[in-house]
């Protein structure tokens, strides 16, 4: 193996260890581009000079910010919106009915990025106001990123990621535009919480159980066993009559036995113990 091979390895490993992100041999290439700032910061110019530094006890906090340049950040608002459509077309009214004496939902958003996925949730609340009168909405959000979970509390985009899946309509509706870009208004920022958070340990146990859990795009790049392990986690998470929400074309089948497929609606899942779903897998 080259020098840079091996580094590119423990770099690989580094991320996989702190993160549960399996570095494929097809998405290496991105490595270097990733760690560009990271280079030109501290006046390197390759994987080997990094992993000395990495190597040096003193190096603090570079193995978190060399973790958070390689995570995949991607994200847009109301991403995948003919599955999103069906959260106030039947998951929520669902969710509604069942949770009718109590009037309280619980949402969380896990890997929720810079923020997009946890305000396309809010605005789906705010753009129904009358409809969830009087009901306690609790939307959190957690990343592993630091520097992700800093931007989404931010609430403050570019015109290029506000123009990502909103309409004009929507984006002056919930946005007003300052100097720093285009803030979330406060009617939308205060129904959401973000926190740092990590799919490989188990949520914080006065967070749970949830109504419904969105994990979007994240455990696509898990090994089996670690995607198998963070589901075993997350239907620790949901309610017994709650929903788990993947990406598009994600899926549970194959993966855990926690989860099962709901009827018709593809990207929603619900726990195998749930008495509806008991009654569908017999018929
Ligand atoms: C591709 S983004 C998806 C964001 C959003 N869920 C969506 O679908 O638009 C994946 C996010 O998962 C986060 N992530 C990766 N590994 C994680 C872990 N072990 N625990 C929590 N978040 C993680 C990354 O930091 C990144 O922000």
């Amino acid at each position: 193996m080259e020098a840079s091979e091996a580094s590119h390895q423990i770099i690989a490993d580094l991320l996989e260890a702190r993160t549960g992100q399996h570095l494929t041999e097809s998405r290496r290439w991105r490595v270097n581009s990733a760690l560009a700032g990271i280079f030109r910061q501290h006046g390197i110019s390759n994987v080997d000079q990094l992993v000395c530094l990495l190597a040096d006890p003193d190096s603090g906090d570079l193995a978190q910010d060399v973790v958070e340049a390689l995570l995949n950040n991607e994200t847009y608002f109301f991403r995948d919106k003919p599955t999103f459509d069906q959260l106030p077309g039947e998951i929520l009214p669902e969710l509604a009915e069942r949770r009718r004496d109590v009037r309280r939902l619980s949402i969380w958003s896990a890997g929720c990025s810079t923020g997009q996925e946890v305000y396309s949730l809010a605005m789906l609340f705010a753009e129904q106001a009358e409809r969830w009168q009087g009901w306690t909405i609790d939307i959190i959000g957690t990343d592993v990123s630091h520097r992700a979970i800093l931007t989404a509390r931010g609430g403050i985009y570019s015109q290029f990621e506000v123009q990502r899946g909103l309409g004009v309509a929507q984006m002056l509706r919930h946005f007003d535009e300052s100097p720093s870009g285009w803030r979330l208004r406060d009617e939308v920022r205060q129904m959401v919480r973000f926190a740092q958070g990590n799919l490989l340990t188990a949520p914080h146990p006065s967070r749970l159980p949830f109504d419904l859990v969105l994990c979007r795009n994240v455990l696509l790049y898990f090994d089996r066993q670690v995607r198998h392990d963070a589901f075993e986690r997350l239907s620790r998470a949901v309610m017994p009559d709650g929903f788990l929400m993947l990406g598009a074309g994600e899926t549970v089948v194959g993966q855990t036995d926690r989860f099962v497929p709901t009827q018709r609606r593809a990207s929603f899942f619900e726990l195998a113990a749930h008495p509806i779903s008991a009654i569908r897998k017999i018929a």
